[in-house]
């Protein structure tokens, strides 16, 4: 087993009575991707403003690679970067100045600098801008701005807080490109998100968190057991007439956990692996099938189902 980079063992962190982080606790190894889902207000960018010793655990400790963000939390910063989701920087410089004022904090030396700095455009698409002031820059030039600085002391661990909120749907493909890639040279990843079709593609890994504490943890194939979506979903659309007869029918069948109509298509939730009762039962019943399909299910499925919609 490779070294952990992040250990998390059960932190907790309130502000007043409000318990925004609860009992949370997890590994991730050299390499690994985890991306960090759950509703607004779940806990998350208070869980990794405490991974990167910017807010203090009330209890329990996280090391990275073995530093506490308790006894050495200038130890943690040095070994990790941190994408904010808001850009609270300066503005009235250009590119090549902004980069320039976070090496210096860095403390990289002037040589080295201007060739990391070089070296993290061209990794976040940003060559030949450098000039370009940031106040004017776009929400998506912004965000590769913000994943440049991150890199620039090339930490160990990425924290990125939504690098791809407010972006258009090109550049979230190209951001995910971009973590791919950092993922695929060694770096540790954690990634908050709400999109989850874009969390589902780069993490190896992802954490579902709820009104502070981590519902669930692991692949999406634990994901699906631990939410106990582990059987199909089954997708069958029927003759009109009949959609309503469907949906009350299959709702009464034992192992339909939940039948919801999307623009005319049921989309049945069942704890069989094989959804073929969901089709003998049409059937019995001498309804017309247009259409049916199966699908294992993703991991917005799996959110809904294991997301009651508590709000902290
Ligand atoms: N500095 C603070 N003082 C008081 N309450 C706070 C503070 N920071 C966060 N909270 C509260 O802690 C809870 C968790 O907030 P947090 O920002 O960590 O959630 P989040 O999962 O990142 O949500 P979002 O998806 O909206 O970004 C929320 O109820 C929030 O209001
Ligand atoms: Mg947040």
């Amino acid at each position: 087993m490779s070294t952990a980079v992040v250990e998390i063992d059960n932190v907790t962190k309130t502000f007043d009575s409000l318990t925004a982080v609860n009992a949370v606790s997890l590994k991730l190894h050299q390499g690994q991707t985890l991306g960090l889902i759950g509703p607004n207000g779940a806990g998350k960018t208070t869980l990794l403003r405490m991974v990167c010793s910017l807010a203090k655990p009330d209890s329990g400790d996280i090391r990275i690679q073995g530093d506490s963000v308790r006894s050495n939390p200038l130890g943690v910063r040095s070994r990790l970067g941190f994408m904010p989701a808001e850009f609270g920087s300066p503005r009235n410089l250009n590119i090549l100045e902004y980069l320039d004022y976070f090496g210096c904090l860095y403390a990289i030396p002037r040589q080295a600098r201007r060739q990391r700095i070089a070296e993290v455009c061209e990794l976040t698409d940003l060559t030949g801008r450098e000039d370009v002031m940031v106040k004017g820059l776009s929400t998506g030039n912004k965000q590769r701005l913000l994943l440049a600085k991150t890199l620039l002391h090339d930490p160990e661990l990425l924290v990125l807080d939504e690098p791809a909120s407010g972006l258009d749907p090109r550049a979230r493909t190209e951001l995910r490109v971009i973590v791919k890639a950092l993922a695929s040279l060694g770096k540790t990843i954690i990634i908050s998100s709400h999109i989850l079709p874009d969390i589902e593609d780069i993490s190896d890994r992802i954490g579902i968190m709820e009104a502070g504490s981590l519902v669930l943890d692991g692949d999406l194939t634990e994901l699906r057991e631990g939410s106990g979506t582990a059987g199909n979903i089954v997708k069958i659309k029927v003759e009109d007439e009949s959609t309503s007869v469907a949906m009350d029918l299959l709702k009464g069948l034992a192992d339909v956990q939940s039948c919801e109509n999307r623009d005319g298509t049921l989309v049945v939730s069942t704890q069989q692996p094989n959804g073929n009762f969901v089709l003998a039962e049409m059937l019995r019943h001498d309804i017309r099938v247009v259409q049916f399909a199966e699908d294992a299910p993703n991991l917005e499925e799996i959110f809904m189902r294991s997301t009651a919609g508590k709000v902290t």
